[in-house]
């Protein structure tokens, strides 16, 4: 039933200069894969058919990654690789990939907003790939499973430490079932002091096309920019939304810290990489970080 997904891609990684002054953030490999591949594969799995990746205008490199490589393909053909071959043919299978423009970095409603042609008049998914999550099912299928219940837009939630909630955009509910939370009002980045509540929203949506109307009439909100967040707090007044609760493991790519830990963790999560990340790892931690053991 939710067939296109949105991926905005369109930041400039400035967190991550001098690695993004040529390749996009999204490009960036967590352990063999780039950052934006996860995303991708999550949406393929939860039964997208289309995505529409949101760039900025010298980011068309993004695409390259998901289209077949002919030339490459049959050099290792040729070599025998079939192990590879079958993981670069397996990248975005079944799915179409086509990029909109974002002209300038107006934030992620706006981004969301260049998508609205693309999408057209029916519900779609979200996933912002700075965001990964470890999970027997999706969590977007999760998400598109509550749409199928109820109806509505559903936003990913998961409890943070009070004192972080200000990196995030926050909830207030009214009651929940189980998991599901029904939502009276969305605040991005708030004071934790006066934050609604410890449900953080992550980088995963299932939304109604009734957000492009919102977003149309959303002006600038946290940083100046044009936030998501305050087109469903708009969406609010003519729709229910609901918040899932989702169950998996979270890894955060968007920052330095973050990204390294996911690097550290996903790598470990192979079980062909794991004895000899475990090894080095303790050996690691009891060497003064000025003395590194070489990790040849
Ligand atoms: C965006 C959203 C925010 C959400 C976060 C999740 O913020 O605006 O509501 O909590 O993603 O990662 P950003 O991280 O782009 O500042």
């Amino acid at each position: 039933m939710i067939r296109k997904a949105v991926i905005p891609a369109a930041g400039l990684g400035t967190r991550f200069l001098p690695a993004t002054k040529v390749l996009p953030k999204e490009l960036l490999p967590v352990v063999d894969r780039p950052v934006m591949e996860y995303a991708v594969t999550e949406a393929g799995a939860a039964g997208v058919t289309e995505i529409i990746v949101v760039v900025s205008p010298d980011k068309d490199m993004l695409l390259r990654h998901f289209a077949p490589n002919p030339e490459l393909e049959e050099g290792l053909e040729s070599r025998g690789k079939q192990r590879q071959l079958q993981s670069l043919r397996a990248i975005g299978a079944g799915i179409t990939l086509r990029s909109v423009l974002q002209e300038s970095p107006l934030g992620l409603g706006h981004a969301v907003l260049m998508a609205q042609d693309a999408v057209g008049d029916e519900p779609f998914a979200c996933l912002l790939p700075d965001d990964i999550f470890l999970a027997k099912q999706p969590v977007i299928g999760q998400m598109i499973d509550v749409y199928r219940e109820r109806g509505c837009s559903v936003l990913a939630v998961r409890r943070v430490p009070r004192d972080t909630i200000g990196r995030f955009g926050s909830i207030r509910f009214s009651t929940h079932e189980a998991s599901v939370y029904t939502i009276e009002d969305v605040v991005e980045k708030p004071d934790p002091a006066v934050a609604p509540s410890e449900l953080a929203l992550l980088g995963r949506y299932v939304l109604t096309p009734g957000i492009f109307a919102a977003l149309a009439r959303t002006g600038r909100g946290a940083g100046g920019e044009i936030q998501l967040t305050d087109a469903i707090k708009q969406l609010l007044s003519t729709e229910p939304v609901v918040a899932l609760e989702f169950e998996a493991d979270y890894f955060d790519v968007g920052t330095i810290p973050g990204f390294l830990k996911t690097s550290i963790a996903l790598g470990r999560a192979r079980e062909d990489l794991r004895v000899e990340l475990d090894e080095y790892l303790q050996r690691l931690i009891s060497s003064p970080p000025d003395r590194p053991p070489s990790s040849a």
